[in-house]
Formats: C-alpha cells, sequence, structure tokens
C-alpha cells in the first residue's frame, strides 16, 4: 500500500470554492503520479472545523472521481493551525513500485516546507494603511513568520531619540550607527524588537517615535544596514514582510507585492483609535498633519522612497474592512501558488 498526501486551502467557505479546489487538487495528484483507476483504493480527506458548505467526498465524486470509497472528517482545531484547510490521503498500490508524489497546493504549500518553494509577500503602503494587521493575519493563516521592517527603524529612531540625536542630521545619525543594535525576535510567534538588548517593542509605538523613525529611514546609512538584515531573514525562510520598499527594493524578485492604501483621513481615524485604546491622548487634526507630512516625506525622500512596484497590485483599504482586505489579497495569492 502507498499512501499519496495532498492538501490545499480555500479563501472562503463556500460550495463553489470547495468543489473547485478538492477537483484541482485530485487533478493534479492523478497526473502528477499517472494513476491508473484501478491503482486507487480508497481516498480520505480531512477537513479544518471552519469548513461547513460542502463535502469534499460529494465535490470529488462529482468531478467523476468515483470509483473507490470516499470518506471524509473534521480535524481538531488547534492553535497556529491553517484555516480553511482541506486534506487528502489517498491509499493506492502503485503498479510498478513507484514514489509517491505529494501535492500541496495554495495556502498549504506551507505545510510542506520541504517540496514547495519558499514564500516571500511583500506588503508596502503609508502609515495605517492597515498593511501590519494584513501580515499579521497572513502570517498566521500560512503559517508563516513576519517581519515587521517599520519596527527597526523605530527602534533606530529611538535610539536616536534617547541620545538627544536630532534625527534629520544624516552625519550625525550615521555616527551612532556602529553601536546600533537592532534585533528581532519571535516568541510565540509574536516579533519582539530589541534595541542593545532591550525589548521596546512597546516603546516604538509611542506616536514621538514616528516621525523619529520617519527621519531616520530617510539616511541611506540607516537603509543600507536595515535592508541587509531584512534580506537576510526573508531570505532563509518564508515570510511577510511590511514596510515602505519592500516590493521594490529589498525584495524585488518577490513573488507576491502588494501596495495597501487608503485615503489619508481614513488612515489617521484608524491610527487614532489605536493611539487612544492604548491610553495615548492625541489631537485627531494634528495626527491628520503628521501622517501628511510622513507621507510627504517617506514618498520624497531620495534613497529608496515609499514606492508602489511597478509589478504591485493596489490594494485601496478606504472602504475595506480587514476581513475584505484579507480576502481580497489570499484570493490573489492563491490564484498563482
Ligand atoms: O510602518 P511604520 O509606521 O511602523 O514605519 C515607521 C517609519 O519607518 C515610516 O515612517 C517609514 C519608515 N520605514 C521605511 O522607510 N521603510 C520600511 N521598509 C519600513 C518603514
Amino acid at each position: 500500500m502507498t499512501i499519496i498526501r495532498g492538501a490545499t486551502t480555500i479563501v472562503q467557505d463556500n460550495k463553489t470554492e470547495i468543489s473547485a479546489s478538492v477537483k484541482e487538487l485530485l487533478d493534479e495528484v492523478f497526473a502528477v503520479n499517472v494513476l491508473q483507476k484501478e491503482e486507487v483504493k480508497c481516498f480520505i480527506f480531512s477537513l479544518t472545523t471552519d469548513i461547513h458548505s460542502y463535502h469534499p467526498a460529494k465535490a470529488a465524486r462529482e468531478s467523476g472521481y468515483d470509483f473507490a470509497p470516499l470518506f471524509a472528517a473534521i480535524e481538531p482545531e488547534i492553535d497556529g493551525g491553517l484555516k480553511l484547510c482541506i486534506r487528502l490521503m489517498l491509499l493506492t498500490e502503485l503498479a510498478d513500485n513507484r514514489a509517491a508524489k505529494h501535492i500541496y497546493q495554495k495556502g498549504a504549500k506551507t505545510l510542506r516546507k520541504d517540496i514547495s518553494e519558499k514564500l516571500n509577500i511583500a506588503l508596502d503602503g503609508p502609515a495605517g494603511s492597515g498593511k501590519s494587521t494584513v501580515a499579521k493575519v497572513l502570517a498566521k493563516d500560512y503559517n508563516i513568520l513576519y517581519l515587521d521592517t517599520g519596527a527597526m527603524y523605530r527602534a533606530c529612531g529611538l535610539k536616536a531619540l534617547r541620545l538627544g540625536i536630532d534625527t534629520k542630521d544624516g552625519a550625525a545619525v550615521a555616527k551612532m550607527l556602529p553601536s546600533l543594535d537592532v534585533k528581532v525576535e519571535y516568541k510565540d510567534g509574536k516579533q519582539h524588537t530589541l534595541l542593545d538588548g532591550e525589548d521596546v517593542s512597546s516603546a516604538i509605538r509611542e506616536n514621538a517615535v514616528s516621525m523619529a523613525a520617519s527621519n531616520v529611514s530617510a539616511h541611506p546609512a540607516v537603509r543600507i544596514k536595515m535592508v541587509e538584515m531584512q534580506r537576510e531573514i526573508a531570505g532563509s525562510m518564508s515570510c511577510v514582510l511590511d514596510g515602505r520598499d519592500i516590493g521594490s527594493t529589498v525584495l524585488p524578485n518577490a513573488k507576491f507585492k502588494f501596495f495597501v492604501t487608503a485615503d489619508s483621513a481614513v488612515r489617521a481615524e484608524r491610527r487614532y483609535k489605536e493611539l487612544q485604546a492604548r491610553g495615548e491622548n492625541v489631537d485627531f487634526e494634528k495626527l491628520h498633519e503628521e501622517i501628511k507630512a510622513r507621507d510627504k516625506q517617506d514618498s520624497e525622500r531620495e534613497f529608496s522612497p515609499l514606492k508602489c512596484a511597478d509589478d504591485a497590485i493596489v490594494v485601496d483599504t478606504s472602504a475595506m474592512d480587514i476581513d475584505e482586505v484579507v480576502a481580497t489579497i489570499k484570493k490573489h495569492i492563491q490564484s498563482k501558488i
């Protein structure tokens, strides 16, 4: 007996998607393994608990895979597990003892890092566009790393502020760089940003640090140092990176590039609520002006500015909630993998 394994994911729990994905998975399993009907003894599917709209065994039967018993079961839900995932175990007797080729499609590719290509997703866009929220969801759902590159510039800005260095003074900031030690660590799936060994994940979110980060990020020496670290991390594992220049400069060859944007008033409103929830009292109009100033500075700086890469997909989130943004981005990703 040989077992051929496979898995796929859907974006939304509906009959059309389940049927199409099951067919696509079985078609590829059969084509790649050159399977004959009489070699197949049994189809076993399992589903994550978030799939309710259709039965994969029925979908398989309706696609012509009705020549062996079909069975489907629900998997227990586990923390960090893939969402909306359909798995397959095909029990076979392969005539000539040939080796099984397992098929992992769409988001399920991340389940088998050993047989799947590395997945790098670049999410760029201005402050408050929602890209970091989306990046976190994508990282969780695809079980890959999330690298918040803004946090690295923020740590650099924070150090300059603490040392009383003028963040606009390129020479002074460059002088600080040899002693700047920024590291990112992951604990329980969350990024922790360390500045000279201290966990500054919370301190870098203060509003005063935002402009300092934008200021230091304009200096070429700072960018060279940060971009090198970012490329090293992205080169070694599947991850989603958010920032300003990921698709255009850091990972110009990333397979997936999105430019997430929204109207500046909508973005200011989102930041306002975020800061209020953290107990920071800010004036909305002032915040809106700051966001516009940061947009201008980030996109007009000479070296590696905030830029939509030519081959990035633009997602305007002004009138979308997070679920809609995630679904839009996942649809693009899953149509290509
Ligand atoms: O995404 P954020 O607001 O945390 O980023 C803080 C600042 O860092 C932002 O104003 C611009 C800068 N930045 C950058 O220049 N390049 C990146 N890849 C990420 C952030």
